[in-house]
């Protein structure tokens, strides 16, 4: 009988959430039937939005998630021991997955091609939702151009620093918000952004005026509420905007007051769209295989931050919504 570990929701968080609002439990797997198969979790991606999937689940529910898994055993069709598998089964470190259950809101178990001499745990991050949803919310939504000024917030994350990246790619001029000078000067020195914004000790506003003196062509919002206030205020005319989170509202217990942007979007003839990745998810192979490729060209890096252990999947998660990831956070199990 095989047994497995899950990570499961303790207490309603409260704010921000602490490593105390999760606990360990172990439970037995079932024999395998027709239709299944045993997978052993190898990476969790830890993401801002399980803070907000989380609060609409039970307590006791096992913690949301996707892992990349190897499948052990399998008496699924399409799927072979020994195959490596992205799926969305939650914080666990083995699971009995029925491909009928993965339901039409969630994506199928996705097979892992072989990425050569790139880390499987990609499949999580760049060659995952995040990457995806970097160069589909970019090039679909802020259209960017070159000559043009580009501003992405939450940029030394990892949809951030991929979207500063390819827009660099693409020719324009980058300038991204964080909240560290350590991230600030790491998108400077490491991935070539032209400016970075501590937005913890800079007053937002003036200071991206100043790197965008003719103002700002096109903004990929991670983060929402004042700060992006702060750079919508220096949109040029017909500027576009891609909301893709908006992550400062996350913790917060009631709806957010931060200033209406109705004024600055309607004066300025600004064009928002949000993304959401999983309508884009069909295009994704395309954009991985250019991604894969700008790599190789040492054009686009990639970093993650990795945390040693399942049971420290919590820690993780917590430092993920403190700002403690540089790039994309796995835990590696
Ligand atoms: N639409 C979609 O389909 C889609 C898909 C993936 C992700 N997203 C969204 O995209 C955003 C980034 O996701 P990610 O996976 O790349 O996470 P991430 O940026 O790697 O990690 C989250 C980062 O958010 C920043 N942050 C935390 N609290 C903040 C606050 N109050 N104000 C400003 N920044 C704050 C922290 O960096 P600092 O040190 O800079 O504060 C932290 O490192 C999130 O809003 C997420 O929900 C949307």
């Amino acid at each position: 009988m095989t047994e497995a570990r899950k990570i499961v929701i303790a207490k309603r968080f409260e704010g921000e959430p602490k490593v105390t609002d999760f606990r360990v439990e172990t439970e037995r797997l079932p024999a395998l039937q027709d239709g299944q198969m045993l997978c052993e979790t190898r990476y969790i991606s830890v993401d801002p939005y399980q803070r907000v999937a989380a609060i609409r689940l039970p307590v006791g529910s096992t913690m949301v998630g996707s892992q990349l898994s190897r499948i052990v055993e399998s008496r699924a069709p399409g799927y072979a021991a020994g195959q490596y598998v992205v799926g969305f089964w939650g914080w666990r470190d083995r699971t009995v997955v029925t491909l009928a259950d993965t339901g039409s809101d969630i994506l199928p178990p996705m097979l892992v091609p072989d990425y050569g001499d790139l880390p499987m745990s990609l499949s999580l991050g760049v060659f995952g939702m995040t990457g995806a949803t970097a160069y589909f919310g970019l090039l679909d939504i802020c259209d960017p151009k070159p000559g043009e000024t580009l501003v992405v917030s939450g940029a030394a994350g990892a949809v951030g620093s991929i979207v500063g990246q390819i827009a660099r790619i693409k020719g324009c001029k980058v300038i991204g918000i964080a909240g560290s000078d350590a991230k600030v000067n790491w998108l400077k020195e490491e991935l070539g952004f032209d400016e970075a914004i501590n937005y913890k000790t800079s007053d937002v506003e003036k200071a991206v005026a100043a790197a965008a003196p003719s103002g700002v062509d096109a903004y990929f919002d991670n983060v929402g509420g004042a700060l992006s206030q702060a750079v919508l205020s220096n949109m040029r005319p017909r500027g576009r905007v891609c909301l893709c989170g908006s992550i400062s509202t996350y913790n917060q217990e009631s709806v957010p007051t931060a200033p209406v942007a109705g004024t600055q979007v309607q004066d300025r003839q600004l064009r928002m769209e949000g993304i959401k990745m999983g309508s884009r998810w069909g295009r994704r192979d395309g954009a991985f295989a250019e991604m894969a490729q700008w790599i190789r060209e040492g054009k686009l890096k990639y970093r993650e931050t990795v945390t040693d252990g399942f049971e420290k999947t919590p820690q993780a998660f917590v430092g993920l919504m403190k700002g403690e990831n540089f790039g994309k956070a796995v835990v590696k199990v």
